[in-house]
């Protein structure tokens, strides 16, 4: 109750120094003590597990049978899917683990590799491809399957290369960014000109959360973005709303904000070729060098695809840590400073009722709860440099959902590396802020215009969550 009250209190300082950033009161924002549930990120599904296996832990509450159906659906996660399992012909990762690696982030090839020379095929990524008009290509699909069972051939390969840009902040520190650049190599069939085609490279999410954010609560959001209208540091943002099965649904899952669920049979269809209730198919159906292939029969069950689903509602979100460090704390000061906040929203709240998963399971223990994910889930224009091209769902090609940072912290332990950013551009926090921008660029510049120690500290605040 007093964190939430605290919020409240930082929103309103924010308020009344809108007319000329950082006059704002500084005294009474250093003032403002920690919200005193700063450590249970998920209410009750708070967990203290500081490890690699720290995004892949069950939340507290996951006894009994549900523990058992949290492992079968680990297990169906991770398991290394081989032709009997269903996998391909065409795929992009051989098991969800592969790129969702301790339920985190798999780092994709295309960083490991020199980068200088440029790399050949992928692993652990998604690569979209659309024409440009917005349309799918027919002999190809969406996605991009650089994988195949033997006797098959690949639809393309990525070739990815970047260039870096050197830059400095005012006081003298210097830093760079990469921009990646992508082409396709290797077509299996029409060869399709490089003008005709838009590629849009994602890593995958962090899995953090993933049952709290399915169960948000979409009135607190509905209101947030009424309210988030700042016209003074140029953010509006917008609440994504998806038209499925000729219902409207609020999208809060993806970079876009484009998914109103787990995506599990979608994954499995997709990424995987493991056809399924709802994608009977095989992603390749229809293709001209599968012509009368159509499918092996059903290859996963709803009910197994649900335990999957619990499996990633059930897990639990890491506690923060270090909240008592002086530099920590200066930096949270300095990231409501840089109004990250406004979209960065430090708390919200889930849905009072039950949410209910795949097959009809209710997981009551997620309802009703104060969480801490820093995201306000909505789509806010990230302006040029990270426009992609490509409308998904109801966000334009410029905007992207806030990412939420909870866990973010513990990206290096989990899987090893700090890319960051929806294709991994960013080689650590510094950049990743330095490429906001858009409704992100008086946060960008208000971050630039600090010291470099207020600029550690707030890093020191975004690896303690
Ligand atoms: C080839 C790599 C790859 C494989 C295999 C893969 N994913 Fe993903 N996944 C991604 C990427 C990339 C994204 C980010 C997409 C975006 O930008 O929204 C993602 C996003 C997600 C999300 C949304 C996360 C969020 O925060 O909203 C879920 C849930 C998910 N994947 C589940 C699965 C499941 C379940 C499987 C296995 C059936 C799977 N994934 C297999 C790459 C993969
Ligand atoms: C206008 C809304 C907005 C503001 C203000 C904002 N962000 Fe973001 N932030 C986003 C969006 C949207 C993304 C996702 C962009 C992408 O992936 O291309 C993002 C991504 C990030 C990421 C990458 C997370 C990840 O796991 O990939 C970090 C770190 C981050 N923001 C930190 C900050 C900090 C620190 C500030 C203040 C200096 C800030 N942001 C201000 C909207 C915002």
């Amino acid at each position: 109750m007093v964190g939430k009250k605290k919020h409240i209190l930082w929103n309103a300082v924010t308020l009344v120094c809108v007319t000329a950033f950082c006059a704002c009161n500084e005294e009474e924002i250093l003032s403002a003590p920690l919200p005193a549930d700063a450590l249970t990120s998920a209410g009750t599904a708070t967990v203290y597990n500081i490890g690699k296996s720290a995004y892949d832990t069950p939340a507290p509450w996951v006894t009994g049978d549900l523990l058992r159906r949290f492992y079968a659906g680990d297990l169906l996660y991770d398991r290394n899917r081989g032709t009997e399992g269903g996998k391909g012909p065409l795929y992009a990762g051989s098991s969800c683990g592969s790129c969702h690696s301790n339920a985190g982030r798999t780092l994709p090839s295309m960083y490991t590799a020199d980068s200088g020379s440029g790399t050949i095929g992928f692993s652990s990524q998604l690569v979209y491809i659309t024409k440009q008009n917005g349309s799918f290509f027919r002999n190809y699909g969406r996605v991009l399957h650089d994988q195949v069972i033997k006797g098959e051939k690949a639809e393309g390969k990525l070739r990815a290369w970047f260039t870096e840009e050197s830059r400095s902040f005012a006081d003298g520190e210097k830093y760079s960014l990469q921009t990646p650049h992508y082409e396709i190599a290797e077509w299996y069939a029409d060869s399709i000109a490089a003008e005709d085609l838009i590629i849009d490279v994602h890593i995958p999410l962090r899995h953090v959360g993933m049952g709290q954010i399915m169960a948000l609560d979409h009135d607190e959001l509905r209101r947030l973005a009424a309210q988030s209208n700042y016209p003074e540091y140029g953010i509006s943002g917008r609440l994504s709303l998806i038209a499925e099965r000729n219902r409207s649904y609020v999208g809060t899952g993806g970079n876009k904000a484009h998914h109103a669920d787990l995506t599990v049979e979608l994954g499995f269809s997709s990424d995987l070729g493991v056809t399924n209730d709802r994608y009977p198919l095989e992603v390749s159906e229809g293709q001209s060098q599968n012509i009368g292939y159509s499918h092996y029969g059903i290859q996963i069950t709803t009910r197994e695809m649900e335990d999957v689903d619990l499996y990633m509602s059930c897990l639990g979100v890491p506690a923060r840590r270090n909240v008592n460090n002086p530099a920590v704390k200066r930096g949270e000061e300095n990231f409501f400073r840089a109004q990250c906040h406004l979209c960065h929203t430090p708390t919200l709240h889930t849905r009072q009722e039950a949410p209910v998963l795949l097959n009809g399971t209710r997981l009551p223990w997620i309802a009703g709860q104060t969480i801490h994910p820093y995201s306000d889930f909505l789509l806010h224009d990230m302006g040029k440099g990270l426009d992609n091209h490509v409308r998904t769902g109801s966000a334009f090609s410029y905007e992207w959902r806030t990412t939420p940072l909870w866990g973010a912290g513990l990206q290096q332990t989990v899987n090893s590396h700090t890319r960051f950013l929806h294709d991994g551009r960013a080689r650590n926090f510094l950049e990743a802020i330095m490429w906001h921008d858009g409704e992100g660029a008086v946060s960008r510049e208000l971050f630039g215009r600090m010291t470099k120690q207020e600029r550690d500290d707030l890093i020191a605040f975004l690896n303690s969550l």
